[in-house]
């Protein structure tokens, strides 16, 4: 049996206003990621699974971060806010191709699964033209009620809508629709406005299906996995929830979480096997972390690699670009970007790693900078393998250590190093014998020493 194609259109022409921000309301971050690219990850990908985004009028940065995640992806403007079905015609065009099943879902409910999407497809299968996801809500106020008769879902009424004996009702609409993609252009074009709002609701589709002799049925879910985000409380329930199944996915696939609590991963943090991570650490996208890797407690990682057996921290801070080879070593308050340090590297101390590659077994003293901007442009530093740099270097970029180069401490290079050259720039030390017995004394007497 061949597959079936989908389309799922995902409504993200929300106003956001309640999230008192300027960024539109998909694109808030959880777990390191929009809203709308939890959703987007969720939906149907591959081969015959198509994918509509509706926007708003605030379209290009919605439009942007779609085709950033989904390439494939085409983007309709719903330019009036006129309800939800109002809002799945906007993407009329794509519906008419006629996919197999036709999904849709909210931009700003990023804790469903793919698994729920595939769910509400089965019933399709079997000759449903509908399928809605629903759940038991703890407190229903504000959503459209389910309403079931003899086992069959007959209708869905909205709060403002309903009776009060409907209102009492607590399995409510979680948003989700699944419709029979050779039917679903039919059905939702009768989707009438005659409600208390004037506006043309999705939910109404139910009713809809009803009336033409098909098939509605309800798939449950938890609540958790269907929360809609409207506030930037709801953002930071939503990113508890996200982050408590992220703490016991990483605890499932044998990462050491010593107090997982106190950790915060993203959503696309990969591990390898026997990874310990002490409490306190916050690691932002696009970090990858090989086998027996340790994140030292305080330390902060972001679109990072760390190989093997590497070891961060305590307080060490890992920003974009940072690649680091097998038993790497960075201490505490190491600050590194854009730095490749290749296997074997030690930065142990108090040191910033910017725009550099670091070749293998070369270590960094305490202290050392790379002095990477002019104030107009970055610039490289290449330090070559066993190199030595001696604690509190400033090697002011571009510059390069060659292999085995030995750099003493205090230095200010700004000159290529050849390779096992000794590279040192201070000024001679002088010694005055007795100069600090003269010294005390004078000062004790209340006298100026001279210079
Ligand atoms: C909707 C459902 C309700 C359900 C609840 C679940 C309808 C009529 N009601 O109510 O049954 O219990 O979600 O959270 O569908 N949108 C547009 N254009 C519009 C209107 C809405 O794109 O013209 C988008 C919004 O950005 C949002 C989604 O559709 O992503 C839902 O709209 P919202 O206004 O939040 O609907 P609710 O009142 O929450
Ligand atoms: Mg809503």
């Amino acid at each position: 049996m061949t597959a079936r194609s989908s389309l799922t259109i995902v409504l993200a022409a929300g106003e956001g206003t309640r999230m008192r921000s300027s960024l539109p309301k998909v694109l808030h971050p959880v777990a390191g990621q929009s809203l709308l690219a939890h959703v987007l990850g969720a939906a149907p990908n591959g081969a015959g699974a198509a994918l509509a985004v509706v926007v708003g009028p605030e379209r290009r940065a919605v439009e942007d971060e779609t085709r950033r995640l989904r390439p494939d992806a085409l983007t309709y403007v719903q330019c009036e806010r006129l309800g939800t079905a109002h809002a799945v015609l906007a993407a009329r065009e794509a519906i008419a191709r006629g996919a197999d099943d036709l999904l849709v879902a909210f931009g700003d409910t990023p804790l469903i699964s793919a698994a729920t999407f595939e769910r509400m497809r089965a019933p399709l299968k079997n000759g449903a033209a509908l399928a809605v996801l629903g759940f038991q809500a703890e407190d229903p106020t504000g959503y459209g009620r389910l309403l079931v008769e003899g086992g069959r879902l007959v209708a869905i009424h909205e709060q403002a809508d309903a009776s009060s004996a409907e209102r009492a009702i607590k399995l409510c609409n979680a948003g989700v629709m699944a419709f029979d993609g050779r039917r679903a252009l039919e059905i939702i074009e009768k989707i009438g406005n005659g409600n208390s709002k004037g506006e043309y609701y999705l939910t109404d589709a139910v009713a809809v299906v009803r009336d033409l002799g098909l098939e509605a049925v309800v798939i449950e879910t938890s609540e958790d996995e269907v929360r809609g985000i409207n506030t930037k409380a709801q953002l930071a329930e939503a990113e508890a929830v996200m982050q408590a199944r992220l703490r016991k996915a990483a605890l499932d696939a044998g990462v050491t979480l010593i107090a997982p609590d106190t950790v915060y991963l993203a959503a696309d943090t990969s591990f390898g096997n026997d990874v310990t991570i002490e409490p306190f650490v916050v690691i932002g996208p696009g970090v990858s972390i090989a086998d027996g890797a340790v994140i030292h407690s305080f330390s902060h990682i972001v679109q990072a690699s760390i190989g093997k057996n590497a070891s961060v921290g305590p307080y060490a801070r890992l920003r974009p670009g940072t690649s680091l080879g097998d038993g790497a070593r960075i201490g505490n308050f190491v600050e590194t970007k854009a730095a490749t340090l290749e296997a074997g590297v030690k930065v142990n101390h108090l040191s910033y790693i910017g725009d550099a590659h670091v070749g293998a077994n070369a270590n960094i003293g305490a202290g050392t900078i790379t002095c990477n901007y002019d104030g107009f442009g970055k610039h490289k530093t290449e330090i070559g393998k066993g190199a030595f740099v001696g604690t509190n270097s400033s090697l002011v970029a571009p510059v390069k250590i060659g292999n085995g180069a030995y750099i003493g401490s205090g230095s200010v290079i700004t000159k290529d190093v050849p390779d096992d050259a000794l590279a040192v720039e201070r000024s001679p030390q002088t010694i005055r014998e007795g100069g600090a017995a003269r010294y005390r004394e004078l000062k004790t007497k209340g006298k100026t020493p001279k210079a």
